[in-house]
């Protein structure tokens, strides 16, 4: 059988995971790599054993066996590396947050379109098996109908005002565009409802941080000793919180910070509906706890065969055996790449359309947290 090419752009965090969950499925040959630098690209291919590497991205686009694109590098040039690669006819699996503007997003989808490609940004959070049991709970009707729902995205890795990443330079929100957005595609997505409207309020804690002279990759802050900052002030927000309506009848509020000490990478979401509720913690990803009024409250530990039957494909492994975060990556691309094999197939990825609609969340809590107010957007 026939292996489908791809090219991964960029070679920290994301590359990584990316390059591993995609071997994992069997299918794929990730065939090359690309990086800011001809020397870190060569790097990163010895150590996973990739055949072709490149400091010049659009080396790989003019190969015509690549079929797909996967954009794993800095935020800044999601729009540029896409809009190339979907210009060479490729598939295009882009890293959140899709592009620097709605407008920029929306260029990109129209591209993909236009050329009758397949198109996704990675809001994987919610290929978590129990992700998927909570959404098709509410869509067999078990929640009754959602009164509420509420949660975090919260952090710690960016604590101390010596904890640096580029992340903190990388646009008009930080905290909730890394990290927000994927708190709102989840509840959007096991609800089914849209925030229709909200008020946001974002917080820079520290005014100030120190910047290492020399670069620092994702996470990997806590271990540096750099013995040579610069001062720098902050504009992008630690902190935000947000409440907001889906349209007339449900209501929720979230936080989400990276200076929340102690947490680590707490995705949680709460769902109240009128006949009973759930609450899922990515940190312990395999347990959804099931709340009830008349009845003993329960935690349904993952096991597929209790699931509800369209929740169990995103499970692999039996009962009781762990699946976490980087299988939520390889479900993410079966289903895209089952959708490269068949245009047909059922969409079960997000898209560009859900990129960009995080994109406009993310103006309308910037704005409101600007100017202190609600803001409509239905
Ligand atoms: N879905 C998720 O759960 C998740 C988690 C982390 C990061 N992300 C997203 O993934 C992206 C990468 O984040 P990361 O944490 O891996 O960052 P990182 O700093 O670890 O890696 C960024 C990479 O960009 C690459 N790069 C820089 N210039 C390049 C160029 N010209 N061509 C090709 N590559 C270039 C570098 O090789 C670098 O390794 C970001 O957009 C981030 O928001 C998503």
């Amino acid at each position: 059988m026939k292996k489908t090419k791809v090219a991964i752009f960029g070679t920290g965090w994301m590359g990584s995971v990316h390059t591993e969950a995609l071997r994992r499925l069997g299918n794929i040959d990730v065939a090359a790599v690309a990086a800011g630098s001809a020397e870190r690209a060569r790097k990163f291919a010895d150590d996973v054993c990739i055949e072709r590497s490149t400091g010049d991205f659009r080396e790989l686009l003019a190969d015509p066996e690549i079929e797909a694109v996967h954009i794993c590098s800095t935020n800044e040039l999601h729009f540029e590396q896409s809009m190339a690669a979907l210009a060479a006819g490729k598939h295009v699996l882009c890293e959140k947050p899709l592009a620097p503007t709605v407008a920029e997003g929306r260029q990109m989808l129209a591209l993909a379109q236009e050329r009758g490609l397949v198109h996704g940004t990675v809001y994987n959070v919610r290929s978590y098996p129990q992700v998927q049991q909570m959404r098709h709970m509410r869509l067999a009707g078990e929640f009754g109908d959602i009164r509420y729902v509420q949660g975090t995205y919260s952090q710690d890795w960016l604590f101390y005002d010596t904890d640096w990443n580029w992340r903190i330079d990388s646009g008009k929100s930080r905290t909730f565009a890394d990290i927000g957005t994927h708190w709102c595609d989840l509840a959007e997505h096991v609800t089914g409802q849209r925030i229709t409207s909200l008020c946001g309020d974002l917080e820079t804690f520290l005014k100030t941080r120190k910047r290492p002279n020399a670069q620092v990759a994702t996470f990997q802050g806590k271990e540096l000793r750099p013995d040579d900052y610069t001062e720098v002030p902050i504009q992008s927000e630690d902190f935000g919180a947000v409440i907001f309506e889906m349209g007339e009848t449900t209501r929720g509020c979230m936080t989400t910070s990276q200076v929340a000490v102690g947490r680590k990478n707490r995705i949680f979401l709460e769902v109240f509906g009128t006949k009973c509720s759930a609450a899922w913690d990515a940190e312990r990803p395999d347990e959804l706890w099931i709340g009830h009024r008349n009845k003993r409250s329960e935690v349904l530990l993952k096991d597929s065969v209790l699931f509800e039957e369209k929740a169990r494909s995103f499970a692999d492994l039996p009962g009781g055996h762990s699946e976490g975060y980087d299988d939520t990556f390889k479900q993410t691309f079966r289903r895209f790449y089952q959708s490269v094999a068949d245009r047909g197939a059922p969409v079960e990825y997000p898209t560009f359309q859900d990129g960009i609609r995080q994109l406009q969340i993310v103006d309308a809590v910037v704005a409101s947290s600007e100017r202190r107010g609600w803001i409509d957007f239905s």
